[in-house]
C-alpha cells in the first residue's frame, strides 16, 4: 500500500474515464449498467497506474456532477470497488484506491535466467543485449596492458581510478556541463551508485518520488532501502512527465528524493524534451528535492535523425538540486558493472565516505577497460554497434507484434531498449506465466509499478530480432490465446513450439 496520499479531483477523473471510452473494451457487446461501467473504469485506471494507489477519490456528489450521472450511480460503483477491494473508505473521511490482498505485487526484480537454464525459452526478461564483440576482448586487453602500475597498489579506489573519473569528467564538459573529477564517484553499475545515494539520502521511512511505471529493480532497491515510494503517473504516450502532477507531488508530499529516467525511460522509452527537463529541475528545487537523474539509457538513441536534448544537470549549473547517474551497461555490456555518479565534490565525499560500510570499490580491471574504451574510440564503436542491433531488433519486434497481436497498443519509442505494450485487456500477470509454458519469459506489468498497477501490460526488449522476434510474437499469441480462453489456467499447458 503506497504510504503517501495524493487526491484526485472529479475533473480529473472524469477526464481519464472519458480518455478509456474511445478504447476497444475487449469485452463483449452487452452494455453493462452504468455503475458496473463506472467501476470497471476507476478499476482499470488503478491497474494501469493512472490513479495511483492510495489515491483520495472525489465525494460521491461531486464525482456525480461531473460525469453527469446519477449520485445513485456513484455510490453504487463505490460500493462495487469496495466489495471487490479496489476502495477503501472510512466514515467521515473519504474514499481511498487500492489493490486486493492477493494481487500479484512485484516481490522480486527481473532476474534473467541464467544461460544454461534458457534452452528453447525465449528470454524477454532482461533489457540488455550481449557484448558488442571485438570491443569487450580489445578492452580487456587494454586493460590488461595498463594494469602493473596498479598492481603495486593497494588497489583500493573508493572513489574509482583517478584517470577515469577524469576521463568521465571530461565525457560531461565535452557535453556542455563543466565537470571536475571531484565530482564524479565509479560503482558498481547504476544500481550500485542509486544503493548508495538511496543510502545517504533517503534513510528509513523517507519519500522518493517516482515515475509511474519505472525500472523495476530500482523501485525494488527503494523498497528494500525503507523508503516510501510516492508513484506520479507517466502522462500517456511517448511525451511521458505531466509537469502539473509532477508539480504537486513535489510540493505536497516534498519527497527527499524523486528518481526520473529522462533518457529513454524503462520501460516506456520515453524522451523528456528540454522544457520538462527544465520545469523539473525547477520543481524539484522549488520543494527541497535532490532529483536523482538516470542516464543509464542516455546513448540509445535509435533514429537516425535524433538530436539528444541537453542533459538533465545542465539545467541546474550550481550542482545543488539533480543527480546524475550513469552507467556502462546499456552503452556498453552488462557484464562490466561499471557504473558513476556525477554531484558536487561535497556529496561525492559523503558517499565515498559511506563505501567503506558498503563494497568499498570498484573491480580495477573493469575501470581500467572502460578508460581504454574511452580513450581509443572503442566506446563509440561499440555505442555504433548497440544501436543498430537494437534499431534491428527493434523494427523487426514492432512488425512481429503488430503481425500477430493486432489487439495490443504501444507507442514505438525513439531510443532505448523496451516496448511497453498494452495487452487488450488481457492480463500481464496470465501473460508472463502461461508465456513461460509456451517457451516466452516475459516480464508483467506490476512489476514496473508501485503498488500492483499496470497489470494490463508487458514489457517487451529490444534483445531479440529476424526470426527470433517472430517466433517470440508468435508464442506471446499463443499465451494471448490461452490466457483469453481461460485454457492457461491450472491445467498445465503442453508446449505448443518447443521439444
Ligand atoms: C533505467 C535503468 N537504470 C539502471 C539499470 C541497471 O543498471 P546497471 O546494470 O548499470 O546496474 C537499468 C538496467 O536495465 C536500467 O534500465
Amino acid at each position: 500500500m503506497a504510504q503517501w496520499t495524493s487526491a484526485m479531483g472529479s475533473t480529473q477523473l472524469a477526464r481519464l474515464l472519458a480518455s478509456q471510452q474511445s478504447r476497444p473494451s475487449g469485452t463483449g457487446t452487452r452494455r453493462p449498467p452504468a455503475y458496473r461501467a463506472l467501476a470497471d473504469g476507476i478499476r482499470l485506471l488503478v491497474l494501469e497506474g493512472r490513479v495511483p494507489v492510495a489515491a483520495r477519490l472525489p465525494a460521491e456528489r461531486e464525482l456525480a456532477v461531473a460525469l453527469a450521472v446519477s449520485r445513485t450511480t456513484v455510490a453504487a460503483a463505490y460500493e462495487a470497488l469496495r466489495t471487490e477491494g479496489f476502495l477503501e473508505s472510512r466514515r467521515g473521511a473519504g474514499s481511498w484506491t487500492a489493490v486486493p490482498a492477493g494481487n500479484p505485487l512485484p516481490a522480486r526484480g527481473l532476474e534473467p535466467l541464467p544461460p544454461e537454464a534458457l534452452g528453447s525459452m525465449i528470454d524477454l526478461g532482461c533489457a540488455a543485449l550481449p557484448a558488442p564483440e571485438p570491443w569487450l576482448t580489445r578492452s580487456v586487453q587494454g586493460a590488461l596492458e595498463a594494469l602493473p602500475p596498479y598492481a603495486h597498489t593497494h588497489g583500493d579506489y573508493p572513489a574509482g581510478l583517478p584517470a577515469l573519473r577524469e576521463m568521465l569528467a571530461e565525457r560531461y564538459t565535452a557535453r556542455g556541463i563543466p565537470t571536475m573529477p571531484e565530482q564524479i564517484m565509479v560503482t558498481t553499475g547504476a544500481m550500485g551508485a542509486i544503493d548508495a545515494i538511496c543510502h545517504l539520502f533517503a534513510g528509513r521511512g523517507e519519500r522518493i518520488a517516482v515515475e509511474s511505471p519505472s525500472y523495476a529493480n530500482i523501485l525494488q532497491l527503494m523498497r528494500e532501502a525503507g523508503a516510501r515510494l510516492v508513484p506520479v503517473a507517466m502522462a500517456e504516450g511517448l511525451t511521458g512527465w505531466d509537469m502539473d502532477r509532477w508539480r504537486q507531488v513535489l510540493r505536497d508530499a516534498a519527497p527527499r528524493l524523486a528518481y526520473v529516467v529522462a533518457d529513454f525511460h524503462n520501460p516506456t522509452g520515453a524522451l523528456a524534451d528540454e522544457d520538462k527537463r527544465r520545469q523539473l529541475v525547477d520543481a524539484a528545487r522549488s520543494a527541497g528535492t535532490v532529483l536523482v537523474v538516470d542516464e543509464t539509457m542516455s546513448e540509445l538513441g535509435l533514429d537516425t535523425d535524433l538530436e539528444p536534448p541537453r542533459p538533465v544537470c545542465g539545467f541546474d549549473p550550481a550542482g545543488s538540486t539533480v543527480i546524475t547517474v550513469g552507467s556502462a551497461s546499456k552503452a556498453f555490456w552488462a557484464g562490466m558493472r561499471i557504473g558513476w555518479v556525477r554531484a558536487a565534490p561535497d556529496v561525492i565525499r559523503s558517499l565515498v565516505a559511506a563505501r567503506a560500510y558498503a563494497d568499498l570499490g570498484t573491480p580495477v580491471l573493469e575501470q581500467l577497460a572502460v578508460n581504454w574504451l574511452l580513450n581509443t574510440g572503442g566506446w563509440q564503436a561499440a555505442v555504433d554497434l548497440r544501436r543498430d542491433q537494437a534499431r534491428e531488433n527493434r523494427d523487426a519486434l514492432v512488425a512481429a507484434v503488430r503481425r500477430e497481436l493486432p489487439d495490443w497498443e504501444f507507442e514505438v519509442p525513439r531510443g532505448g531498449l523496451t516496448l511497453w505494450v498494452r495487452t487488450g485487456g488481457l492480463s500481464g500477470s496470465r501473460l508472463a506465466e502461461v508465456g513461460e509454458r509456451v517457451g516466452v519469459r516475459v516480464p508483467s506489468g506490476p512489476r514496473f509499478g508501485v503498488d500492483g498497477a499496470f497489470e494490463g501490460y508487458v514489457r517487451l526488449p529490444f534483445t531479440v530480432g529476424g526470426a527470433v522476434a517472430d517466433e517470440a510474437a508468435v508464442r506471446l499469441a499463443a499465451a494471448a490465446r490461452l490466457v483469453e480462453t481461460g485454457a492457461g489456467a491450472g491445467a498445465e499447458v503442453t508446449h505448443p513450439f518447443v521439444a
